[in-house]
């Protein structure tokens, strides 16, 4: 855990008055359960690629191969993970505060796994798999050889349910995103780079529809000059502290 004293007592009364609070996560968020961030360097077998580049429409058309097979890494990659202190910090919010919506740009799923409830999925799951022809989602497939397998229904080839670099976001999920921002009086922006649209605009609607907006972040990012507080460090050291000074 950190330091108290780093964070601001103004944070500390804001979070105990605030009644609609919204936090907006992405892959900072899961780096301490040893899941990767999109922006380190990959290791091992994957060293030579960039997620950024394998996580598009046009690479699947390329090589669906190697997209499948590096989704299918990550899958078991997070499959062995766990929750860190971050999530379940999380979780204690959402059951201390009137109203908690979690929006997450993860695929990983660790939010739900640490037992928060109806997280927003901006970006999809990767556990979950979909027709790249008729996207439907598919739950299992006959056995086979092929890599990636065939839709059991129209034959077309399968793809994770995930949201890819040049794709549109599901509407619905992005409406309910929004909504829960507009109405919300905090709002947190944690482990998250700011870059990929429409996710970084989330905090600047939150700043026009007048709520608080705090960030945690080791780094600095687009949003950081524009939120009312800054918290650097790591989201599994800071947000267990905010929940301990919140709620003793
Ligand atoms: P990024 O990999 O872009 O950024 C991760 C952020 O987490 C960085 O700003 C780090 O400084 C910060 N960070 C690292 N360790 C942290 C920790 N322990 N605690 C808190 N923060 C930490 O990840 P995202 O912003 O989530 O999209 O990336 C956004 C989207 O771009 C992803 O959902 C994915 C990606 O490519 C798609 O796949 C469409």
């Amino acid at each position: 855990m950190m330091n108290d004293e780093l964070i601001p007592a103004e944070l500390i009364q804001i979070l105990r008055t605030a009644r609609r609070v919204v936090v907006s996560t992405g892959a900072g968020t899961s780096a301490e359960s040893g899941v990767p961030t999109f922006r380190d360097a990959q290791t091992g077998l994957w060293a030579r690629y960039k997620p950024t580049e394998l996580a598009t429409p046009a690479a699947f058309r390329r090589n669906p191969r190697l997209v499948w097979e590096w989704y299918a890494w990550r899958r078991e990659l997070v499959t062995k993970a766990a929750p860190n202190p971050g999530h379940l910090a999380l979780v204690q919010m959402q059951a201390l505060m009137p109203e908690l919506t979690l929006i997450t740009q993860n695929v990983d799923g660790l939010h739900q796994r640490a037992g928060s409830q109806q997280v927003i999925e901006l970006h999809g799951n990767l556990t979950r798999t979909k027709c790249a022809d008729n996207g439907y989602l598919v739950d299992s497939w006959p056995p086979t050889e092929d890599v990636p397998p065939h839709c059991p229904h129209c034959g077309g080839l399968l793809r994770p349910n995930v949201v890819w670099f040049g794709e549109s976001l599901p509407e619905e999920t992005l409406f309910q995103a929004r909504a829960a921002v507009r109405q919300g009086d905090l709002f947190f922006s944690i482990g998250t780079s700011s870059f990929v649209q429409p996710a970084a605009s989330l905090p600047f609607e939150a700043l026009d529809s007048g709520a608080k907006v705090v960030e945690i972040n080791p780094d600095r990012t687009p949003l950081t000059a524009h939120a009312h507080f800054a918290l650097y460090g790591k989201a599994g050291e800071i947000l267990p502290t905010l929940v301990k000074l919140i709620w003793s």
